[in-house]
């Protein structure tokens, strides 16, 4: 079993993750977060909202950052006015390109199917997989032996050229083995397909009353920037952060959790003077990267990647992109878990003027067939007034966006072990650990009364209703002590507590560390300030 396939099963088993529906067979693309997922995942955005947001001190200048800055979030709807998506440019731009097969029925994102060319028998063609890496040159090279009629010893009669390639370099569409035909030529030409799911506001099911779900956070902060504003009293440089939900109509969701069709995005769009723009994007970069190595993702899984030039969207000067080698990857392949853009005035403007397109070096409004705007955008003005220098402009926009379930799900595979540790003979026993950090786990500590009697069960309630005061805590009772802790360390609780024999003589308890397996004794009244220390 792979790693990644034994942690969906830990996630299924413990209640991490379930698929959605599943007593109906499921739903492609939607995942349910069960009781330890729902604490893990809330413990990531909390994370994220407190780090970025309500802990921020606006008074000094964090480490990196030019000058001191404000931070303040919004939550807005999920469904909005549909001219948003207009200027925005997600209703002409925001597709990808997806191929069907005749034969098979099924429908492949144009850039996912890879392949390889092959000859045999004086006839060359395309072997398309879905597979990446070793298991997709096994797969083609099985398919290639049923297609030719040939048995696995007569493989040295195929003759390949070279490692796997994209689908989107082949054009004889003629030539193409689709990854689940058994004919050639089943794939028709690629076609745009918008990921923006559609919807019907109000009784109105015509065009007249479409709409979308939101394919993002960020926008709902681009029209509401004046009312933030004019409400607050912030000042540039500040933020503007919103988390919530997403959806995208993603045309093969795979990977767990990692492409779904339903996630959550935890946003900042960070508005500044346009001088100061390329500064603040590399301190957003760093500042961003250091959050997920603060919170355990550390090593060379976790990388920090510059765009090229060519890669950048028409109005960005600079993009990077945080990236975890997910163990479902290939070997040296890396999936974004958040992306931060340098995206000048391009939203602001987009709002303000209409739907903009770059016409040389310049950004200009899209002109329909009639030489109006394509998309008109709100007329409102968008720009800012700075008191003190008198200047007024339409501010730069940093933008760090990352995806919540993406990070819990980079945070559950960094933090899955199995290694050994002693049971209560002292015998080593192999156990399935997560090393989460104290701040993501879902419960942060366990007390157990070693045995049901002698008066330990009430001096380990009384311990566990003092800490749920404060933290998410659990008790237990039933079973081999060293099953109980086993049990915790596939949950990822970082502490355990137990109230032994040596509780009724000193009125010490035992704590013990999920990583290092120490323990050591503490005053069973100093629990709540000893744990307290050590989940920060
Ligand atoms: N406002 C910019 C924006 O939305 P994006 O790169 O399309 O940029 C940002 O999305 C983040 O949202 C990604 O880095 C990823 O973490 C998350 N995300 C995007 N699509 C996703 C999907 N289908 N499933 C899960 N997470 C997704």
């Amino acid at each position: 079993m792979s790693t990644m396939d034994k942690l969906v099963s830990l996630c299924k088993r413990r209640g991490f993750l379930f698929q959605s529906s599943e007593i109906y067979g499921g739903l492609n693309g939607f995942w349910d977060y069960g009781p330890l997922g729902v604490e893990l995942k809330r413990n990531v955005k909390e994370a994220w909202w407190r780090d970025m947001v309500s802990g921020h001190d606006e008074l000094s200048a964090p480490l990196g950052a030019p000058t001191p800055y404000e931070m303040t979030g919004l939550d807005c709807t999920i469904i909005m006015h549909p001219q948003v998506w207009k200027c925005s440019g997600h209703y002409d731009l925001f597709h990808d390109f997806m191929v069907d097969c005749r034969e098979s029925k099924k429908r492949y994102r144009h850039d996912q199917v890879r392949g390889r060319w092959v000859t045999a028998k004086g006839q060359r063609i395309f072997v398309a997989t879905e597979q990446a890496g070793d298991e997709g040159l096994a797969e083609t090279q099985q398919r290639a032996l049923k297609f030719f009629n040939l048995r696995a010893k007569d493989v040295e009669q195929l003759a390949w050229e070279g490692e796997l390639v994209s689908l989107t370099t082949v054009e004889d569409h003629a030539r193409i083995l689709g990854p689940d035909a058994k004919e050639l030529g089943t794939l028709t030409p690629p076609r745009e397909f918008n990921l923006m799911f559609k919807t019907y506001v109000g009784a109105l099911s015509g065009e007249e009353g479409a709409a979308f779900l939101r394919p993002e956070t960020a926008q709902g902060i681009f029209v509401n920037f004046k009312n933030v504003l004019d409400s607050s009293r912030v000042k540039i440089p500040f933020g503007i952060a919103q988390m919530g939900k997403s959806f995208r109509n993603e045309i093969t969701p795979r990977n767990f959790t990692f492409r779904s069709r339903e996630f959550e995005q935890m946003e900042i769009e960070f508005f500044c003077h346009p001088v100061a723009s390329a500064e603040w994007y590399r301190y957003w970069r760093d500042r961003r990267f250091r959050w997920y190595t603060d919170l355990g993702l550390a090593g060379e899984r976790l990388r920090l990647r510059e765009h090229e030039a060519s890669e950048l969207s028409h109005y960005s000067c600079g993009t990077a992109d945080i990236e975890y080698a997910f163990p479902f990857l290939p070997p040296g392949e890396f999936g974004e878990l958040e992306g931060i853009a340098h995206r000048g005035d391009f939203d602001l403007r987009s709002h303000m003027e209409g739907k903009l397109v770059r016409q040389g070096g310049e950004l200009v409004v899209e002109q329909g067939p009639d030489g109006k705007p394509r998309h008109r955008g709100s007329g409102k003005d968008l720009s800012y007034f700075d008191e003190e220098s008198r200047e007024r402009f339409v501010p730069h926009v940093i933008e760090p966006s990352a995806g919540a379930d993406r990070g819990t799900l980079a945070f559950l595979c960094e933090a899955y072990r199995e290694d050994e540790a002693p049971d209560e003979n002292g015998k080593l026993q192999s156990r399935v650990v997560l090393k989460l950090h104290p701040r993501l786990a879902p419960i942060k500590c366990a007390v157990f009364p070693l045995v049901k009697k002698d008066g330990m069960p009430e001096i380990a309630q009384r311990i566990y209703r003092d800490l749920k005061k404060n933290f998410n805590v659990f008790y237990d009772e039933k079973g081999a002590v060293g099953r109980r802790y086993r049990r915790q360390d596939e949950a990822g609780t970082p502490y355990c507590i137990t109230v032994d024999s040596q509780t009724l003589t000193d009125g010490t308890v035992t704590f013990r560390d999920r990583d290092t397996l120490e323990q050591w004794r503490v005053k069973a009244d100093d629990c709540v300030p000893e744990l307290s220390a050590r989940i920060r």
